[in-house]
């Protein structure tokens, strides 16, 4: 029951086997296919152009610089991690000064990719200010943040973000859309001579720190203006841990790979079980 739950990371898994095989020559993209834009190594499944991708893992290589399907889509990746099932993108900041109405700014992972519940939070940056985050997994969802600081000596100096020119909050899982806005009925007028602006984003909370300077002008938007990083989880396939396991031919990539006895070690993940199960018996 919960096993069959669980994603099963088939690439990661493989892909994994492969390059304990070879920590020699470790060819992360299909054979033929670009390996590499910028510093970023691309593995497969993901891939550029016709052929060097799996369905939903295509990315362009622009200016050095990596995006899911085109950089129309503003998802810039920059970090991918094969065993995690993880990619580190930059999503933007949503904003409002003083004198402006709305403000918001929306993600669309696509399918097989979601915002990571665990990793990310729902931040906010101001001194009179609710943020709300709308979105969806299988439901429509919401969250919501608020700060509140009436003048300068009311910001927290200490690098918390504590309600006091800075509030975080939890997101619900398996996003696959959100959209980051403000409440209109709180704005920046009574405090816009130490805050003008308003700012708010989904980013990592492990990143983030607040410091009191991200309310002055427009600080915070200048020092993060190529967006803020997010944590995305990715699957490879819809397949399933108990399905995935019967049927090796799946393991292209696992051919003569042997295993020792220690397990690599690796963060996160819900797919832990369904690769352990696989390097056992891939082993
Ligand atoms: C390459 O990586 C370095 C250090 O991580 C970073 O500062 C630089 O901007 C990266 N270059 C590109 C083109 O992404
Ligand atoms: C790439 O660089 C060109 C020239 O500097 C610029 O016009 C274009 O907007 C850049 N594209 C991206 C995706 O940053
Ligand atoms: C990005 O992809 C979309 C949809 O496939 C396409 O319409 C658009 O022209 C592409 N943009 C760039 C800059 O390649
Ligand atoms: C990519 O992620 C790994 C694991 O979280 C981390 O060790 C590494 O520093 C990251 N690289 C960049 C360029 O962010
Ligand atoms: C709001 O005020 C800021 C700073 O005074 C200014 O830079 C910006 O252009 C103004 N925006 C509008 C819509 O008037
Ligand atoms: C987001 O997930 C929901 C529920 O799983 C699905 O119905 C919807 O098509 C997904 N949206 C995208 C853009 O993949
Ligand atoms: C995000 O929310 C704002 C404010 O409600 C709305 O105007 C905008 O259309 C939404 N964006 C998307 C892409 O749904
Ligand atoms: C096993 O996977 C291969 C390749 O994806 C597929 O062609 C085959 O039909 C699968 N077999 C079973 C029994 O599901």
């Amino acid at each position: 029951e919960m096993a069959a739950a669980l994603p099963c990371l088939i690439f990661a898994a493989s892909l994994m086997l492969a390059s304990i095989k070879s920590s020699t020559a470790s060819r992360m993209a299909k054979p033929g296919c670009q390996e590499t834009c910028g510093n970023l190594t691309i593995p497969y499944p993901f891939g550029i152009g016709e052929g060097c991708f799996r369905e939903g893992f295509d990315v362009s290589c622009e200016n050095n610089s990596v995006y899911r399907h085109n950089s129309s889509s503003r998802i810039k990746i920059y970090n991918i991690s094969l065993l995690g099932g993880q990619a580190r993108v930059t999503t933007l900041i949503a904003s409002k000064c003083f004198n402006e109405t709305g403000g918001w700014a929306w993600l669309n992972t696509g399918k097989f990719f979601t915002i990571s519940t665990k990793a990310n939070k729902l931040t906010a940056v101001g001194c009179n200010t609710l943020a709300f985050l709308g979105g969806f997994n299988e439901h429509r969802v919401g969250a919501g943040c608020f700060s509140m600081c009436a003048d300068r000596r009311s910001v927290d100096e200490s690098g918390q973000c504590s309600g006091m020119g800075c509030c975080q909050t939890s997101i619900a899982p398996n996003l696959n859309f959100s959209n980051v806005t403000f409440d209109d009925r709180f704005d920046n007028s009574e405090v816009s001579g130490f805050n003008p602006c308003s700012y708010a984003f989904v980013a990592e909370q492990d990143w983030f720190r607040f410091e009191a300077s991200y309310l002055e002008d427009n600080k915070l938007k200048e020092k993060f203006k190529d967006g803020v990083p997010t944590l995305l989880d990715w699957v490879a396939g819809n397949e399933y841990c108990n399905e995935a396991v019967k049927n090796m031919s799946t393991y292209a990539w696992k051919k003569d790979a042997k295993v020792g006895n220690s397990l690599p070690s690796f963060g996160f993940t819900s797919s832990y079980l369904c690769i352990h199960l696989k390097l056992f018996l891939c082993s």
